[in-house]
């Protein structure tokens, strides 16, 4: 190949492929999101507290606290520095913390507000004046059917979800018109770390999805420029079922499935 094309070429990659970050993408929801993103030809920065790890992924990792001030500049100028621009972000990083509210330790309540609000909006703000710029962007983020009611036990993660699925739905009316698009994916239970991390056992009698379906129905349903998606189908008629029933009967019923010591 002459040197004209490889030239061209160069020109050609940097114009057409979209960059992506994607947030948590070191398990779960985020790392088969950063999979996919990857297989499809975007060119990812996967984010983690963990950052590289040895094991074969098809995307790049960066290390990223997201709840740190120096760790979030220091990553997004890094991507500024190679790439210049982020065309999707994927606000994934989340966990949960499962228990009494107040007997649950403080400083773990806080970090999970800074994690699953704070940083979504955080990030959000730093990358959404580019792509208003550039006229074109997207924005995934992740909520949850926990999006949809109070749920004792897990009430503050509840209630963080209740906020993404609020803030991706009013932000996505706001920026239709430069272009933007943004999309909550609202999972109900999935197979991942998720569990694990916040102590939590399996408190619906479905089987869970896989991490990797998830996925597909998120950048699918982002690509179709939905603005909510409820991955499943029995998900969904559970999340929007509770419009129908008075909330207080609904957080009753839910206090009673997730209350410590009931199966
Ligand atoms: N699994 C479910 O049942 C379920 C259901 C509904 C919604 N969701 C949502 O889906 C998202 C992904 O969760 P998952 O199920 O895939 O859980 P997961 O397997 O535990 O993955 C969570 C990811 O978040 C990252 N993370 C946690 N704290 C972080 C921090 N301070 N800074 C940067 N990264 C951080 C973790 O990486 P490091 O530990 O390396 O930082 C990990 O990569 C979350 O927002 C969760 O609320 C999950």
């Amino acid at each position: 190949m002459g040197i004209g094309a490889v030239v061209r070429r160069r020109v050609m990659t940097k114009i057409k492929v979209k960059i992506a970050l994607v947030t948590g993408a070191s398990s779960g929801i985020g790392e088969a999101t950063a999979e996919r993103l990857a297989k499809a030809g975007y060119k990812v920065y996967g984010t983690s507290r963990r950052g590289a790890q040895a094991g074969k992924r098809s995307f790049e990792m960066l290390p990223l606290d997201v709840t740190s001030d120096e760790s979030v500049e220091a990553a997004v100028s890094e991507v500024m520095r190679i790439d210049g621009r982020i065309d999707l972000l994927v606000n994934n990083a989340g966990f949960g913390a499962y228990g009494e509210f107040h007997k649950t330790r403080l400083d773990r309540i806080v970090e999970m507000t800074q994690v699953n609000v704070t940083a979504v909006v955080h990030l959000t703000h730093l990358f959404l004046p580019g792509m208003i710029a550039r006229g074109s962007g997207d924005i995934l983020i992740l909520a949850s059917t926990a999006s949809f009611q109070p749920v004792p036990y897990i009430t503050v993660y509840a209630a963080t979800k209740s906020f993404d699925l609020s803030f991706a739905e009013g932000l996505a009316e706001e920026v239709r018109q430069y272009g933007i698009r943004v999309c909550a994916l609202c999972p109900g239970s999935t197979e991942t770390e998720f569990h694990e991390v916040a102590g939590q056992r399996q408190h619906t009698k479905r089987s869970p999805e896989t991490a990797k379906k998830v996925a597909h129905v998120g950048l699918t349903a982002m690509a179709a420029g939905k603005t909510v998606v409820i991955s499943g189908f029995s998900n969904w008629l559970g999340a929007e079922g509770v419009r129908f029933v008075p909330r207080r009967l609904v957080t009753r019923i839910a206090g009673g499935m997730f209350r410590p010591g009931t199966k």
